[in-house]
């Protein structure tokens, strides 16, 4: 979809639709929508009189303006209720607004955000509505054959701004949030590709799309060198699998040289059977997302280099498979990890941490002014937070803010749980410096603590997304299955990070 800006008046747009908003406790129409309502007679102002269109959230009413007016149709769109009102309910909005678009089947249509409801910058609410619109639209057909597909996808979206100057702040937005959204789409497709399809090797290779510009620096690391290193941890976890493991580098230099950097790991779980403690068939096949942290890092990068962020920033992916083959990791084997300490295995299902804990351990090797994990690790995170929290853990008050703010202007939601020195107990081993599970209590938090181990005093937080990672229940802007969590998380965070220390 290609996005535009015009400088044109609603009331002289000449297309098939224009989408213009009204808020639920206004009796009367405003803004863009009273421009188009006085040259046609009514036509708007009649279904708010009558009752038929309301304006709570995400309410479409298709209006024929039947030659009324220049625009063929009219979408009012419900913006619900003003004191109620922030971005999040405009995303909801402008997707539900698109994807009526598209059940009409047509090919384009036109937005007037005039004036900027509930007093949002102009700014904002462009970059709300592209990523309602490009989120709200998103469809996983690779593996569908044509004729399934449904209706046709819209192929442009044309925003109204009333002068130059407007246009210019609206064309800025749009292209910053479409480059957001494109990267979350990007980490929804690897993540709803099947496992077959998206091995560790084929990871790498997707990597390729992140490393955009000279910028960027991919390096993969193949079996040989990992075993070079000391990557045991990682590499036993790949033991079970013929896949080989990768292990994924993207090196995005933004900011000055010699600039420490952020340093963003992804668990890359392409397929997770729990091994030789073997996970119950039910829903198994979900598992394929368990690369869903390392999927974000990767749309990250790309979408950080695309806006050109100001700052240094590696991306690493451990990507490997957990299968119960012949030469498996078993529980009670003893691991040596990167860093040197020993780990005693006591379930294969709790993979994600050891390949985690050598990527950490590597994360090191670049001095990062804050280390940030992402990885669909433990079902006790679900049972603790619900479906849709993503579980915050990490020992440094400054990032976990930044992160808990950028959540908060994404509408993803995030909780911290506590990782207090008396969880430590729990996976202290007989036999080797921890193990790798602490039991059923507290699940999520013991997970962190083991990880927490190879960290050391960087600035560090860990993102449990095991439950938003994936919907079994569509929201308005993400459909059933991949949400790609996370990505618009760190990109509003580092964005956030840019721009403060621009200001400096
Ligand atoms: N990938 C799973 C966690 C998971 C579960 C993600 C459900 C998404 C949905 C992880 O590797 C795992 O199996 N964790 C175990 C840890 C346990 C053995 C300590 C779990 O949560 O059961
Ligand atoms: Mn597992
Ligand atoms: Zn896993």
């Amino acid at each position: 979809m290609k996005i535009e800006v015009k400088v044109c008046s609603p009331s002289s747009y000449r297309g098939e639709a224009i989408v213009v908003c009204h808020f639920e406790d206004s009796s009367k129409l405003d803004g863009a929508a009273l421009e188009l309502d006085r040259p046609s007679g009514g036509i708007l102002g009649d279904l708010i009189k009558r009752g038929d269109f309301t304006g709570k959230l995400a309410q479409v009413s298709v209006v024929y303006t039947r030659g009324a007016l220049p625009a063929y149709r009219v979408l009012l769109l419900g913006l619900g209720k003003k004191k109620d009102f922030d971005l999040e309910k405009a995303r909801r909005a402008f997707a539900k607004a698109a994807r009526s678009v598209r059940d009409l089947g047509l090919a384009e249509f036109a937005v007037c955000l005039d004036p900027a409801p509930g007093g949002a910058a102009l700014e904002d609410m462009t970059e709300a509505a592209v990523e309602g619109v490009i989120l709200g639209l998103y469809r996983f057909t690779q593996f569908k054959t044509a004729e399934e597909n449904g209706p046709r996808e819209i192929r442009r979206l044309i925003f109204l701004a009333s002068d130059d100057r407007e246009a210019r702040r609206m064309k800025d937005a749009a292209a910053a949030a479409e480059t957001v959204s494109k990267a979350v789409c990007f980490a929804r497709d690897l993540v709803s590709t099947p496992s077959n399809e998206m091995t560790p090797t084929d990871m790498a290779r997707r990597a390729r799309e992140a490393a955009v510009s000279k910028k960027v620096r991919l390096t993969v690391l193949g079996d040989r060198e990992m075993r070079r290193l000391g990557m045991h941890a990682l590499l036993a976890v790949a033991r079970g699998s013929m896949e080989p493991a990768r292990f994924i580098i993207l090196e995005y230099s933004g900011g000055r040289r010699g600039e420490k950097p952020y340093v963003i790991v992804g668990k890359g779980l392409t397929f997770d059977s729990g091994g030789i403690s073997l996970k119950p068939p039910e829903k198994m096949e979900e598992m394929k997302a368990d690369m869903s942290g390392g999927a974000a890092v990767l749309a990250v990068i790309k979408a950080a280099a695309e806006l050109g962020l100001p700052l240094n920033l590696v991306g690493l992916v451990p990507a490997t498979e957990n299968l119960p083959g012949g030469r498996a990791y078993k529980p009670g084997d003893v691991l040596r990890s990167l860093s040197g300490q020993t780990i005693e295995v006591i379930s294969t299902d709790a993979e994600g941490r050891l390949i985690l804990a050598d990527a950490l351990t590597y994360a090191g090797r670049f001095k990062p002014r804050a280390i940030i994990d992402l990885a669909t690790l433990t079902g006790a995170c679900i049972i603790a937070l619900g479906d849709d929290v993503i579980g915050m853990m990490g020992n440094d008050a400054g990032l976990k803010d930044g992160l808990r703010k950028a959540a908060g202007e994404t509408g993803e939601k995030l909780w911290e749980l506590p990782i207090w020195d008396d969880y430590a107990e729990l996976i202290k081993s007989d036999v080797a410096d921890m193990k790798n599970t602490g039991g059923r209590a507290g699940g999520a938090i013991t997970a962190a603590v083991f990880l927490g181990k190879f960290v050391g005093d960087t600035p560090w937080v860990h993102l449990d997304i095991a439950g938003p990672a994936w919907l079994s229940k569509e929201k308005p802007y993400i459909p059933r299955g991949a949400s790609a969590v996370g990505v618009r998380l760190l990109l509003r965070f580092l964005r956030d990070q840019a721009a403060k220390r621009r200001g400096k």
